[in-house]
């Protein structure tokens, strides 16, 4: 027999070692969530997928799923916080979605549309970031990264790499490479590696590919980020990124997935 959990009232099957976040996609409900992708090892560190388990609040996207959880996720509440979460991400970096080429393909700024985020709410950090373009094919705009390590895990865990890094702490926190000099350029990232697609806002983009797909006409112009299946979209769109790459398989990566 199916051993199941309740998201929002709803009895939704699991399987033994999966998180909640894992059946939740499984069953195509929506939890927020910007730090997660299936195929990389959970990282915990956004909180937007935080939902209530038995009245305690949890990452679901780290939480092991166990018969008989009780669980709210979408309730005004927790909307409202990952609201707030979200505001702080804007207003942490520098956002500038009208003059940026991943506007409607960023998840950060689909899931203020989706939580009906309206302003940043906190007054603007405006930190100064070093941007690298230093890359023949890519750009690393620091002024957007959000630290979710998501190219960090697909560099080391899909790629075989070891690319990208986090260093620091608190407003000090930032996105290094590990390079002899600390540049894109000397380190041993390619274009199709998945840490050069997989970033969810514009901090790692593709040179000489820009506004290809008319703003309007983009990934969150057309899907809601709550539509099921986005993250494959996003892959789908990623791994026929490259010309004449119409396999979507790279060995041990996540394209498949
Ligand atoms: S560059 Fe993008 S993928 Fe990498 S940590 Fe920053 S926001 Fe995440
Ligand atoms: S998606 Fe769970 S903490 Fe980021």
């Amino acid at each position: 027999m199916n051993k199941t959990i309740k998201i929002d009232g709803v009895e939704i099957p699991f399987k033994e070692g999966q998180t909640i976040m894992d059946a939740a996609l499984a069953a195509d409900i929506y939890i927020p969530h910007l730090c997660h992708k299936p195929g990389l090892s959970p990282h915990g560190s956004c909180k937007l997928c935080t939902v209530d388990v038995n009245g305690r609040a949890a990452s679901s996207c780290t939480m092991p799923a166990a018969e008989g959880q009780e669980i709210e996720n979408d309730t005004p509440a927790l909307n409202e916080v990952r609201k707030t979460i979200t505001q702080m991400l804007f207003i942490e970096g520098n956002h500038l979605c009208p003059s940026c080429e991943k506007t409607g393909d960023c998840t950060l700024q689909a899931i203020g549309y989706h939580l009906g985020m309206l302003d940043g709410h906190f007054p603007q950090f405006y930190p100064r970031r070093e941007v690298d373009a230093s890359h023949p094919t890519l750009v690393l705009d620091r002024d957007r990264c959000i630290m979710c390590e998501l190219c960090v895990r697909a560099s080391r865990e899909c790629d075989g790499k070891n690319v990208f890094a986090i260093s620091g702490r608190g407003t000090k926190r930032h996105l290094i490479v590990n390079s002899p000099t600390g540049r894109l350029a000397d380190s041993d990232i390619e274009l199709d590696d998945l840490a050069a697609h997989i970033c969810p806002v514009g901090a790692i983009l593709i040179k000489d590919h820009g506004y290809e797909v008319p703003i309007g006409r983009r990934t969150f112009d057309l899907h809601s980020v709550a539509e099921t299946d986005l993250d494959e979209v996003i892959l789908t769109k990623a791994r026929h990124h490259d010309e004449g790459d119409d396999s979507g398989e790279k060995e041990g990566g996540v394209y498949g997935v």
